[in-house]
């Protein structure tokens, strides 16, 4: 690998093995008020599949560089720029899968030369996707239930982290018990295993929940929304079963519930500047603290990136699926 090039992974089709590990031109120098970063860590996250798949809510024309997430180093800075090479950043724009970017200073999050690099590596969707759904959704005070699905997802386990941040009591949904049992070791205060045949989910001692958060849509939505309250809020933010999510007229009509959906993607271009600095502000803070973040499955370098995504679509994996770039040196 020369110095002028750089090897970035491609979609090359539509489906999740029209994949490329390919080596382009390095790109170009910082101007002003730019950096270049060298990514260290990408992500595989469901929406990537999604994506690969062409199933996703923005459906670029291949080829192109997936990857919403990833955290790395600045190797070289522009004039004006406060940002020194050797800072680790997380680059909060996309087509993160490549060995290096170079975008403009504005668009990194600085992060703590000690920060854990697997834990930023998976900061920017899912820690904000749960801050954000439990703070800006409904009006939520400490006590409060939250009751959602797929809880053991990256999503879950910071929703089960921050939910405790906040004083919110949450009910984890599983579907499988080796899930479950992870999840009680994180401390999640309850846990339900529902295969989707026996009776919906339900909170202790008749408790309702406030909120629902609902990932896998069909009629996991509706099982959920059997534990939340009249006049709560069901929150369909994926679709893990492939199915829109499903509510009946009952609870829609005469239990007064709201089914409404939330994409990270539309609160950034809604939130303002000053709410999403706020936002990843608090979260860098408790990932300083330890107090949020999620499993890690493994990690594939750059070259086995085919393999890497054929993992993270599998069932039952304990966690992120990582790739890893030259640029990371430490142990992997
Ligand atoms: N709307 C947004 O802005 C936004 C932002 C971030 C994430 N998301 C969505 O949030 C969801 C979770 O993402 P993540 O990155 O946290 O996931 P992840 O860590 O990769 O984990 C995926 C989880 O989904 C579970 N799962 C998969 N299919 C399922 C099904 N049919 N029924 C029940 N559980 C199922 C898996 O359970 P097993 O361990 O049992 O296989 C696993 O716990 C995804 O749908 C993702 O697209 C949405």
């Amino acid at each position: 690998m020369s110095e002028n090039t750089i090897r970035a992974i491609e979609a090359t089709g539509n489906g999740l093995t029209e994949l490329a590990v390919t080596t382009k031109s390095a790109p170009a120098a910082p101007g002003p008020g730019e950096v270049t970063v060298d990514m260290m860590i990408v992500t595989i996250n469901p929406a990537d599949l999604l994506m690969l798949e062409g199933r996703y809510g923005v459906r670029p024309p291949a080829p192109f560089v997936p990857g919403s997430e990833g955290v790395g180093r600045i190797s070289a800075a522009g004039p004006d720029v406060t940002l020194r090479p050797g800072d680790i950043v997380m680059p909060m724009p996309g087509n993160t899968w490549t060995e290096q970017v170079t975008l403009p200073a504005r668009h990194v999050v600085p992060l703590p030369a000690n920060v854990d690099l697997d834990q930023a590596a998976m900061l920017k969707a899912n820690p904000a996707t749960a801050l954000v759904m439990l703070e800006d959704i409904v009006p939520l005070q400490a006590g409060d239930w939250v009751i959602l699905n797929a809880a053991n997802s990256a999503v879950g386990q910071n929703v089960v982290k921050v939910g405790a941040a906040l004083g919110l009591r949450i009910a984890c949904v599983v579907r499988r018990e080796g899930a479950a049992q992870a999840l009680r070791a994180l401390g999640a205060e309850v846990v339900i295993v529902d295969d989707g045949t026996g009776p919906a989910p339900c909170l202790p001692d008749g408790a309702k929940a406030r909120l629902a958060l609902d990932a896998i849509g069909g009629a996991a939505t509706e099982r959920l929304a059997a534990a939340v309250a009249d006049r709560g809020t069901v929150v369909n933010y994926g679709l893990l079963s492939g199915e829109s999510p499903r509510l009946s007229a009952h609870d829609l009509v005469f239990r007064g519930l709201t089914l409404r959906g939330f994409w990270l993607a539309s609160w950034f271009a809604t939130a303002g500047p000053a709410r999403i600095k706020q936002v990843y502000a608090q979260l860098v803070a408790w990932l300083g603290e330890g107090r949020i973040g999620a499993k890690v499955d493994a990690h594939y370098p750059i070259e086995r990136a085919a393999e890497a995504v054929a993992h993270a679509a599998r069932e039952g994996r304990d966690g992120k699926v990582l790739i890893t770039t030259r640029f990371h040196t430490g142990p992997a």
